[in-house]
């Protein structure tokens, strides 16, 4: 069964302008030792599903609808004491988008870790909890008497392990990892990467991992869910989704990076830009850059149908040649 559950999740942000439609009924699942990815274009929402599973939105974000069903529990439900007190850091936590520079540079790695620690647990003591980041630095491997450094004394890749390690800190079910190799150079990026896929076994940590690279993807996770323009056009197996990847846009991403085991090939890139949020096209988000967008598909929104088993599509088109109907 699913560690947690995100069903038909919609959040909006108000702004003078009216209500950017950020994540509009979104969908997807992480079990135990896996990981879900969530991949799509720069805007689409992917932080935001994240911000909202944490409940920590910025003040002009709004959860309309769905349901996050966490051990039984829909943490929607919850009010703010029970997801600080219960949830946040100690069951679900979170790498953000540009972690590695929010260290505060004017205190040690280990002081920024031990008061995070015993923010989230306040029974622990000092001690205690320097003995546990010092165990926690290993994990990441770090060699533990780097802690009382300052950040400036780490690289760039020491401090996404840094926040990795602070993100563990209180023995999480669920790490969510936002573009987490994004701002370090490839080699680094790599051990990162690898660093999350071991972790993510020794621990049997549930996963989702944000990214817009799908090479990240393949490499670390099992199932993906692909956004476009706050919704999610396709979900499931990674495998199947790389081997026979069915909308439209999911096509165009994969088309977009070149693949270096196999024959050389042209990179396709997607024309257009995503749209704007406040007034997202009507019908299905993707067709003013379709290339086989029909009448239908600018009215009417595709049904999010199973197309082979644990594989979801939204699409006019997959969806009447999937009933033997051509488009
Ligand atoms: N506080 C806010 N107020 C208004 N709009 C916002 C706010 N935060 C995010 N947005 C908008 O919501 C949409 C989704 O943003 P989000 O940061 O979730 O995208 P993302 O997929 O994580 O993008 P990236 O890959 O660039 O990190 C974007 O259109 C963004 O401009
Ligand atoms: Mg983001």
């Amino acid at each position: 069964m699913a560690l947690l559950r995100v069903e038909g999740l919609k959040t909006y942000f108000k702004t003078m302008s009216g209500y950017v439609k950020a994540v509009d009924g979104v969908s997807f699942e992480v079990e135990g030792g896996k990981a879900t990815g969530l991949a799509g274009e720069s805007g689409c929402g992917k932080t935001t599903v994240a911000l909202s599973i944490l409940r920590i939105l910025p003040f002009n974000g709004e959860i309309r609808d769905g349901k996050i069903m966490f051990k039984g529990r829909d943490l929607l439900k919850l009010d703010e004491d029970e997801v600080r007190e219960e949830i946040r850091w100690k069951e679900i936590s979170i790498v953000f988008q540009g972690a590695m520079n929010a260290l505060n540079p004017v205190y040690t790695v280990a002081d920024q870790m031990v008061e995070a620690i015993m923010v989230h647990e306040p029974d622990v003591t000092r001690k205690e909890a320097l003995e546990r980041c010092a165990k926690l630095m290993e994990l990441v491997g770090i060699d533990p008497s780097r802690i009382n450094n300052y950040p400036h004394e780490f690289s760039g890749g020491m401090r996404q392990r840094a926040m990795i390690a602070m993100a563990l800190a209180c023995n999480p079910s669920i790490l969510i990892a936002d573009e987490p190799s994004t701002a370090l150079d490839v080699i680094v990026a790599a051990q990162v990467l690898k660093l999350l896929k071991e972790l993510k076994m020794k621990l049997n940590l549930g996963m989702i991992l944000i990214t817009h690279d799908l090479s990240i993807i393949a490499e670390l996770c099992e199932k993906t869910a692909i956004m476009y323009a706050g919704k999610i056009v396709e979900y499931g197996d990674v495998v199947a989704i790389f081997k026979e990847p069915l909308h439209p846009y999911t096509q165009g991403l994969i088309s977009a990076f070149p693949n270096i085991t196999g024959k050389r090939q042209k990179l396709v890139s997607i024309p257009g830009a995503p749209p704007d949020l406040l007034a997202p096209p009507p019908g299905c988000r993707f067709h003013p850059r379709c290339n086989y967008a029909k009448g239908k598909c600018k009215i009417e929104e595709p049904a999010f149908i199973e197309i082979s088993k644990g594989h979801y599509v939204a699409c006019h088109k997959v969806e009447s040649e999937f009933y033997g109907k051509k488009w």
